[in-house]
């Protein structure tokens, strides 16, 4: 369904020649990814282009056989693109309920908001009607972004390190969302370096220096030694 042909991303004067150099990746249709692998080697920038925030300086993006390396975010996402950052957006200003209403395009109602709410565990009652600001802890802000990615009926769904910031609360709890999501057919490319989410892959994909360093199914060494120059046979 989604398709990668040779794609580079390169900064003008940066002090690495290429940031991403030529990944060709192809993700079918219910397929879960998983992309794992060292600090700066590119994934959250791989997730950006993908989602249309920066344009490849190489190579083309297809979505369903289409040409979308030029198309930008607000296109990707009405074609059934949606994008959880490492870091996650604040709405200022915007209660809780009206941040889920707007994700998934209509008016819910504020049961099916609870519902979502609940799937990251996260108690209606206090949330629903709170305004999002800076007084949110960060994990908070992480589950009520993925509850809105919940809300959105998108058909590709890339989360960059859902883990982050989630530390202290039920990790089992982000991975029951995610077999959710499997089990509702959704493709899923997830940016991780948590055991409990690459074990739910179907592949995993290893970028180190911008490059693609292996992809294949979970093996007991990339387990252990994931960005280790000898761990990945
Ligand atoms: N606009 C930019 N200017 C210069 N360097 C950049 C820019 N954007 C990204 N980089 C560099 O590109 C490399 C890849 O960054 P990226 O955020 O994709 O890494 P990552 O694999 O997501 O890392 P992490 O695991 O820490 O989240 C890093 O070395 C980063 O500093
Ligand atoms: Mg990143």
């Amino acid at each position: 369904m989604l398709e990668l042909q040779k794609i580079s991303y390169q900064i003008k004067g940066g002090s690495r020649e290429k940031i991403l150099d030529h990944i060709s990746l192809k993700f079918k249709a219910g397929e879960f990814v998983a992309i794992t692998g060292p600090n700066g080697s590119g994934k959250s920038t791989l997730a950006n282009l993908i989602m249309g925030i920066k344009t490849p300086t190489e190579g083309q993006i297809l979505l369903e056989k289409e040409d979308i390396t030029n198309l930008n975010i607000t296109k990707r996402a009405r074609l059934g693109i949606a994008y959880s950052f490492q870091q996650p957006v604040i709405f200022k200003g915007i209660r809780v309920y009206d941040l889920l209403c707007i994700a998934s395009g209509e008016l819910i109602s504020p049961e099916t908001a609870a519902k979502h709410l609940k799937a990251v565990g996260l108690k209606a009652e206090d949330y629903l009607s709170r305004e999002i600001n800076d007084k949110f802890s960060g994990g908070e802000l992480k589950r009520i972004e993925i509850a809105s990615i919940l809300a959105r009926d998108a058909k590709l769904i890339i989360f960059d390190e859902p883990e982050a910031g989630i530390d202290l609360w039920s990790f089992d709890n982000l991975v029951k969302i995610f077999q959710g999501l499997k089990k509702a057919g959704k493709t899923i490319i997830v940016i991780s370096h948590q055991e409990k989410l690459l074990k739910l892959a179907d592949k995993i994909v290893v970028l180190e220096n911008g490059k693609i360093k292996y992809q294949g199914v979970l093996t007991k060494t990339l387990l252990n030694l994931t960005g280790d120059e000898n761990g990945i046979n």
